[in-house]
């Protein structure tokens, strides 16, 4: 009778706590949602027209650099949440994100990060966060690119944190099938769409040939050429992308031959035409779970816009720092 009333007790406490729990949890997790359009408004008026100008300037003279500053965002969000981390240098004791593979050499916009930053510190010093930069810029370059805007919500605080092995085990690789890129994008919270709509993103920009050429020679053990792709484009890859070149040989193709440089819906046309580069894009129309919302976003260009501008701010509210969480750093590539 008394073990009885002792597991009844067990399980009232074990309620209550679970309850507690719950509540906290959703109390912590809505910091994401302390984040709020025009948070600069009263403190640095004139910040996003700063940042804007900035990637303005810079997109124009070179938009693959509008490229990576939506990349950037993406680094930086999947990787600690959006908190900058992407945008520490390595110390002598700490190789930072900047070192991994998923973005040595390849990342691009740094500079221009800098850019702002300084604009910014000398109109209000330590003021607006380095996260907060980067999702503005990438905004700014979706407007340049591709005419797409949307209102950031802002109040990102930056950390402290930068480790060279954490995007290995956040950031999904090209090779990655259907189930492994829903599995990664769920981790984060975002749906099997966003990431179909996120994906949208490789409408512009390049990629090395290091991130594709096993589709290309070595695709497995009866086929060397990944058969869901267009021979054609292979053999206009192939040409571009020699088989065994040396190591520190790896070109650039862009990734959309249609309209290279315009952030738009011809991706998932591409895909429809097996002329995806990477397995990750591919994936998405041999899928049947995802080939349905591929022919939709093939065919309806401002559809495809609007949902991909929604999934940018869900994106950008990744595990972020708010409140008196982090800092705000003086210069983007050091902590404070
Ligand atoms: C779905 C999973 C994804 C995978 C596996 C992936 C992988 C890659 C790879 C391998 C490259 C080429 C890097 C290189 O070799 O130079 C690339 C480029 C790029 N990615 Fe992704 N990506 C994914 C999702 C995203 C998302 C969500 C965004 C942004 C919303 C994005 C934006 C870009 C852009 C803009 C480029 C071109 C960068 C440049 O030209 O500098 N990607 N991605
Ligand atoms: C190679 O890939 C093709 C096409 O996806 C597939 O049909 C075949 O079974 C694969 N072969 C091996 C040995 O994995």
């Amino acid at each position: 009778m008394s073990s009885s009333f002792f597991s009844m007790l067990f399980l009232f406490l074990a309620m209550t706590l679970a309850c507690m729990c719950t509540s906290t949890i959703s109390l912590s997790s809505s910091s994401s949602s302390s984040l709020m359009v025009g948070f600069y408004q009263q403190t640095c008026p004139s910040a996003e027209e700063i940042v804007r100008n900035v990637v303005n300037n810079a997109v124009t003279r070179n938009p693959g650099l509008g490229a990576g500053l939506i990349r950037m965002h993406f680094h930086d969000c999947f990787v600690r949440g959006c908190d900058a981390s992407i945008l520490l240098d390595s110390t002598l004791e700490n190789p930072s994100e900047k070192e991994n593979i998923a973005n040595n050499p390849s990342m691009r916009g740094y500079e221009v990060i800098d850019e702002a930053k300084k604009q910014l510190e000398a109109q209000c010093p330590q003021v607006v966060s380095c996260a907060d930069i980067i999702a503005f810029a990438a905004r700014d370059s979706a407007s340049k690119l591709g005419g797409i805007n949307y209102g950031v919500e802002s109040g990102r605080r930056d950390g402290r944190v930068s480790l060279k092995d954490d995007p290995t085990q956040n950031l999904p690789p090209p090779f990655f099938n259907l189930n492994q890129l829903k599995e990664n994008f769920e981790r984060k919270g975002l749906s099997l769409e966003e990431m179909v709509i996120l994906s949208g993103a490789h409408s512009i920009g390049v990629s090395h040939c290091s991130s594709f050429t096993q589709r290309l020679y070595s695709f497995n053990a009866t086929h060397p050429q990944d058969p869901s792709m267009d021979p054609r484009f292979a053999s206009m890859l192939k040409s571009k992308c020699l088989n065994n070149s040396p190591n520190n040989v790896d070109p650039t193709v862009l990734q959309d031959f249609v309209t290279p440089n315009r952030l738009d819906n011809k991706y998932y046309q591409n895909l429809q035409n097996k002329r995806g580069l990477l397995t990750s894009d591919q994936t998405l129309v041999t899928s049947p779970e995802t080939a349905n919302m591929v022919r939709n976003y093939g065919g309806r260009s401002s559809d495809w816009a609007n949902k991909f501008a929604k999934a940018m701010v869900h994106m950008g509210s990744i595990e972020v720092l708010t409140g008196i969480e982090g800092e705000i750093r003086k210069n983007c590539r050091i902590v404070n």
